[in-house]
C-alpha cells in the first residue's frame, strides 16, 4: 500500500483513530499526514494509556514513522506543542509552511454567532478560521515564530515518500455526513471530509493513492444537530450500551443503528475499495478482543457479510476492543 487514504464513513468518531494507529504498527507505515483541524479529536489507546489527538497523527504510536501536517490544515499553536510533548513526536513532526493558523478570536466567533451555535459547532472556531482563509487574511504556519521548527514542505514530503516506494497514510478527519459540499447541509462542518479532499489538503493526486478504506462504526453517532436517520432515544442508546460521550468536547453523542443507504453513499462518493468496522464487541460482546475472524460469533458474521454485500466492498478490519492491537485483520 503505497499510498492509503482513511476516511470516516458517518460523522466522525467511528474510530479512525484506531483504526490508523493499528495500520502504523502493523504495516510499518513511514508517513502519515493529518488533515482537518483542532475540532476533530482521534483517540488512540496504546500500551495502556489512551491520547485524545487534535493535531498529532494518529500514526504516532508506530515510532519511525515521520509525522507530518498537511498545507490544507488549520494548526492550534498550544495544542500542537502540547501534543508534540505529550506523544513525545517533536523531532518527527512537520508542519506545512502554508498550513493556516487557528485562533482565539475564531473560537469566540464560533461560541457567539447564534447561526453556528445551532447548528451544534464544536466552538473551536475551525469554521471562522477557514472564513479568514478564504478571504486571504489568514497566518500561515510560516509566519509563527514557534512554529519555525517543524516547517517543511509536507507535499514534497509525501510525493518523495510514495515515488520511493515508501508506505504513506493520509489521515481524514471527522466524516463523510459532515462534507461541505456532500453532507448534510447547513448541519456540516466548514470542509469537505471526502477521500479527494484529504488527498488536496495533504497535496497528493488522485493517481498516487492506492486504496480508500473507510471507516464506519458498527452503529452510528452524531454530535451537535442535524438529521440522524434512525435515531435512538437516550434512554434506547444506553440499553444497547450505544451512549457514547464526544472525546473532544465531551458533548453526549446521538446514536442511530448502522444505515446501509448512507454507507452506499458513502462508499461511491469516496471512491472507497475497503472498509473497516470498529466496535464490533459493543454489538456482539463475544467478540470482545477477537484477532481472528473464526472467533467471531456468526451473528456477527452475519452483520459483516451484510455490509459487503450491501456496500460491494470487502470489509478488511474490525475493531475488537479500544487497544490498538484488538482488531481482526482479514488482509492477510
Ligand atoms: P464545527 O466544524 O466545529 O463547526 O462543527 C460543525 C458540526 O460538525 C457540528 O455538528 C459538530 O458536532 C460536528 N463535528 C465537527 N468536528 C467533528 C468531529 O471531529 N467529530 C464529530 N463531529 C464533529
Ligand atoms: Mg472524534
Amino acid at each position: 500500500m503505497p499510498c492509503t487514504v482513511v476516511t470516516g464513513g458517518f460523522w466522525g468518531d467511528e474510530g479512525k483513530g484506531k483504526i490508523i494507529s493499528y495500520l502504523a504498527l502493523n504495516d510499518q507505515l513511514d508517513v502519515c499526514v493529518r488533515t482537518g483541524s483542532v475540532n476533530a479529536a482521534h483517540t488512540v489507546w496504546y500500551q495502556g494509556r489512551r491520547y485524545a489527538l487534535h493535531m498529532v497523527p494518529a500514526a504516532f504510536v508506530h515510532e519511525k514513522c515521520r509525522l507530518l501536517i498537511g498545507a490544507g490544515a488549520n494548526v492550534h499553536i498550544a495544542q500542537f506543542l502540547k501534543e508534540a510533548e505529550a506523544t513525545n513526536v517533536k523531532n518527527r513532526i512537520g508542519i506545512d509552511h502554508q498550513a493556516s493558523i487557528i485562533e482565539e478570536k475564531h473560537s469566540t466567533q464560533d461560541k457567539t454567532r447564534a447561526h453556528l451555535k445551532g447548528i451544534g459547532t464544536t466552538g473551536r472556531g475551525v469554521g471562522p478560521a477557514i472564513e479568514e482563509r478564504v478571504g486571504r487574511t489568514a497566518k500561515l504556519a510560516k509566519n509563527i515564530p514557534e512554529l519555525q521548527p517543524y516547517l517543511t514542505d509536507v507535499a514534497g514530503e509525501v510525493n518523495n515518500a510514495i515515488d520511493n516506494g515508501k508506505k504513506a497514510l493520509l489521515e481524514g478527519t471527522q466524516g463523510f455526513m459532515l462534507s461541505l459540499f456532500h453532507g448534510t447541509y447547513p448541519y456540516v462542518t466548514g470542509r469537505d471530509t471526502s477521500a479527494s479532499a484529504i488527498c488536496s489538503e495533504a497535496g497528493v493526486g488522485p493517481t498516487k493513492i492506492d486504496n480508500v478504506l473507510v471507516v464506519f462504526k458498527a452503529f452510528m453517532t452524531r454530535v451537535g444537530e442535524g438529521p440522524l436517520p434512525g435515531e435512538l432515544t437516550k434512554e434506547g442508546a444506553l440499553k444497547r450500551g450505544w451512549f457514547e460521550i464526544a472525546a473532544g468536547t465531551g458533548r453526549e453523542r446521538r446514536s442511530a443503528p448502522f444505515n446501509f443507504e448512507l454507507a452506499k453513499k458513502t462508499v461511491m462518493i469516496n471512491g472507497a475499495t475497503q472498509a473497516a468496522v470498529t466496535k464490533l464487541d459493543i454489538l456482539y460482546p463475544q467478540c470482545k478482543g477477537a484477532r481472528n475472524y473464526d472467533e467471531l460469533p456468526e451473528e456477527a458474521k452475519q452483520f459483516i457479510k451484510e455490509i459487503e454485500k450491501q456496500v460491494g466492498i470487502p470489509v478488511v478490519l474490525i475493531g475488537t476492543g479500544p487497544e490498538a492491537l484488538d482488531i481482526v485483520d482479514r488482509r492477510k
